[in-house]
């Protein structure tokens, strides 16, 4: 009986590793193929996900936070009090349109009284319900006047105070080499871009910080990110802002201050007295538009992002990026391209070019 029960639970395990062994040759060659179909899937979601990405970068006309952040959000400015720099034309012209469109009560501000009355003018037939106010200034007067101009602005519409301080006034000269920059352009290009910009924040801020708020918004430059051949002087100046206000953030930032520092790269503005001044651009150059660049800027704003980039991949974006990261490399492409950037400009060439980085002759 004993022997009988060995042999049948011999036979039943021998059953049981025939039956296992056929299931092994069975399945055998489909689990072995899964993985591999798990890894050429893999693969080509890859390869499809890297594709879109380059086909994201190569359309993007701002970094990728920046364009991940959809609208403007109009709570965030309906009924605040903007104050604008440079509000007389350019970007900070369409700048006070965009925001009155989102319902912000405006402060225009530049030296030119009548662009500004005229900005004004614009602006209340566009949108008739917008409460606009005009206060002229020069951004590289004594620190005396741009006191009394920081009350003025302060007891504007019943002494609410600034929400958002529109830093956008710029000095930019016409585009020449390091060294043949004069004393007169280092202290104009610094006095409004630097000394101006910094003293306004410094006498404004104690302001908000009694509120407990306000944001200051800086428009920069991607020449304040990246060596900028050629116009060394403005891209000094846009550096020390960028310096200055990441510093005032980490400062202000756990009392309720915020800074955004917006730095677009070439920019479609239809007239400006500025380097950029459309005689001075070349027709291939391409360009954001200059409501596209006020619209992102007010997303950057809203959505309260520390930094932004504006530009198209032309190369300036993809530039921006390759000097962010690895500085080593972009400082050498950047190395490239110097003197051929600085001889493009003096010959009103594209000063924004592929070709200046491949191309072989020093001309664009
Ligand atoms: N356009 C671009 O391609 C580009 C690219 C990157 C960055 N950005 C930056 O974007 C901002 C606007 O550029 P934009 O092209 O629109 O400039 P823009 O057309 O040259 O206008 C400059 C504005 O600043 C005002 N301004 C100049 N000097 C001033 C002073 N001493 N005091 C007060 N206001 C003064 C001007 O008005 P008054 O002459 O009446 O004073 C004008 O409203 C600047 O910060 C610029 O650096 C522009």
């Amino acid at each position: 009986f004993s022997a009988q029960r060995l042999t049948r639970s011999q036979s039943l395990a021998l059953t049981s590793h025939q039956n296992s062994e056929r299931t092994r040759r069975h399945h055998g060659p489909r689990t072995a193929r899964q993985p591999r179909m798990l890894l050429l899937f893999a693969l080509l979601a890859g390869a499809a996900a890297a594709a879109f990405l380059v086909f994201k970068f190569a359309t993007a006309d701002g970094d990728f936070t920046l364009l991940s952040c959809g609208r403007p959000r109009r709570d965030k400015v309906d009924g605040k009090v903007v104050w604008i720099t440079g509000a007389s034309r350019g970007i900070g012209e369409v700048l006070s349109m965009q925001f009155a469109s989102l319902g912000a009560k405006l402060i225009l501000s530049a030296r030119n009284k009548e662009e500004l009355e005229r900005v004004k003018r614009n602006i209340i037939s566009k949108h008739p319900d917008s409460k606009v106010e005009v206060l002229p200034m020069d951004l590289s007067s004594d620190e005396e006047s741009l006191k009394e101009v920081v009350h003025s602005a302060e007891s504007l519409f019943s002494s609410a105070g600034i929400d958002y301080m529109m830093h956008n006034a710029a000095f930019e000269r016409p585009k020449r080499g390091a060294l043949e920059e004069t004393e007169e352009g280092l202290k104009a290009t610094f006095h409004v871009n630097v000394f101006g910009t910094i003293t306004l924040t410094r006498l404004l801020a104690p302001f908000m910080l009694d509120r407990g708020m306000g944001h200051f918004v800086v428009m920069s430059s991607a020449a304040g990110k990246v060596p900028t051949p050629g116009q060394a002087l403005y891209s000094a100046s846009k550096h020390a802002l960028n310096g200055y206000f990441a510093s005032l953030r980490s400062e202000l930032c756990t009392k309720g201050i915020k800074v955004t520092v917006v730095c677009p790269g070439p920019i479609e503005t239809p007239v400006s007295s500025g380097a950029t001044s459309s005689s001075q651009r070349h027709s291939s150059e391409k360009r954001v538009s200059v409501e596209r660049c006020a619209e992102l800027t007010i997303i950057a704003a809203t959505h309260g992002l520390k930094e932004a980039w504006i530009s198209y991949q032309q190369p300036v974006l993809a530039v921006m990026y390759v000097v962010q990261y690895m500085p080593t490399i972009g400082c050498w492409l950047m190395d490239k391209v110097g003197a051929k950037r600085v001889d493009a400009a003096a010959k009103k060439g594209n000063a924004y070019s592929w070709n200046l980085l491949f191309g072989g002759k020093k001309s664009a």
